[in-house]
């Protein structure tokens, strides 16, 4: 229980020192009640009164029990806990006594938003097991592959040659897989530096669609194309290029119109102070619930089918590193049975 007249000494002095504390801070007697905030609390919890029970601010009962031992005598103690309203985000608060003039007890309560801090770490842990996991599979695909060649499949040369092809793709697969994990993270490495060196985007993309022509090969005008002249952009080249493969590719691997023959439609237009790359297809097209998550690193719709195109799952994901890295945007627009739309803005000089 506090003396009367105390309070308004000792808050006195809490209020400067917790004021210039960046983090959420605030301060509770014996009976659990607040007797100062800084700024920071305020904003984080806006309902707080100084007078309320800590109760009725913040809703975790670990954070309870931790208050109650460290306001009978206990030493400092952390705790954390999830608040799954809406977002999930995870806090974490430190406890620790505080003695006050006038109080037979106190307790001040520092608090830390971890969500961004937990969001990063999951996403190493998971980028660590995919990428474990896509290496794997075609390692021991291979050991598999070299068994049989030793033992059973020694003297069977048609089966040697078999077997060596489908080795010399895995081993092709898992190159592509090491050197686009390399590639993001160069393209991360120099997120801050906008490259700045003058492409033309109207001579990258009639390139690219030249380079792409094997696949296409045997069919009639698979590809509609649109370009602007002249649009020039600052830029890595072999950034951009990048972009620009993986997105008609995708459209060419997943985006066919199977029944009507529909062309998947390129264009590269000047609008404003933005160059437009669009890549338009009437495939399948993509469900609403995957669109958010398609630019996750290995994150595929359907996993079988990527694999079975010799895809790794990054495409996308080094795509939208390079479109921010340009300052750009990229918008993935699509519907079930209506195909999808990939459109990339970026900056031009100008
Ligand atoms: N035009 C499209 N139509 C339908 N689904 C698509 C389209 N483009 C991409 N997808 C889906 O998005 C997933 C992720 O694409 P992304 O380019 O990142 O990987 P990938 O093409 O599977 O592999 P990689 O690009 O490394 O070869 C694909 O596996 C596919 O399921
Ligand atoms: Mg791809």
């Amino acid at each position: 229980m506090r003396r009367p007249g105390w309070r308004d000494h000792a808050t006195d002095l809490l209020d400067p020192v917790i004021g210039a504390l960046p983090e959420p801070v605030f301060v509770i007697d014996a009976t659990t009640h607040i007797i100062a905030a800084n700024r920071a609390a305020r904003t984080f919890i806006p309902a707080m009164r100084t007078g309320d029970p800590l109760s009725r601010c913040l809703r975790a009962p670990d954070l309870l029990d931790v208050t109650a031992r460290v306001l009978e005598g206990a030493p400092a103690e952390k705790t954390a806990w999830t608040e799954k309203a809406g977002v999930e985000r995870r806090y974490e608060a430190h406890v620790a006594p505080l003695r006050i003039d006038g109080y037979e007890a106190a307790a001040l309560i520092s608090l830390q938003d971890l969500t961004e801090a937990h969001r990063v770490e999951r996403m190493r842990v998971d980028f660590v097991a995919n990428a474990s996991h896509e290496l794997r599979t075609p390692l021991a695909s291979l050991l598999g592959f070299v068994e049989t060649l030793q033992g059973p499949a020694k003297n069977d040369d048609a089966a040697r040659e078999k077997f060596l092809r489908i080795m010399r793709e895995q081993t092709q697969r898992m190159a592509r897989l090491v050197d686009d994990l390399l590639s993001l993270s160069r393209i991360e490495q120099h997120m801050h530096v906008s490259p700045a060196t003058p492409v033309d985007l109207s001579l990258l993309v009639a390139h690219i669609v030249d380079t792409l022509a094997p696949m296409t090969e045997g069919e009639d005008a698979p590809l509609a194309i649109d370009l602007d002249p002249n649009v020039i952009a600052p830029g890595d080249r072999d950034e951009l290029a990048r972009i620009i493969e993986n997105l008609i590719e995708n459209a060419l691997k997943y985006g066919r119109c199977l029944d009507e023959n529909r062309p998947i439609e390129i264009s590269l237009k000047r609008q404003g102070k933005f160059a437009v790359f669009e890549v338009r297809d009437h495939g399948p097209g993509i469900a609403a619930e995957h669109l958010p998550r398609l630019t996750e690193r290995f994150y595929r719709v359907d996993a079988g089918k990527s694999r079975a195109k010799g895809g790794t799952g990054l495409g996308l994901a080094i795509v939208k590193h390079i479109v921010l890295r340009h300052r750009g945007r990229l918008a993935i627009d699509s519907r079930p049975g209506q195909g999808a739309r990939f459109r990339v803005l970026l900056p031009t000089s100008d």
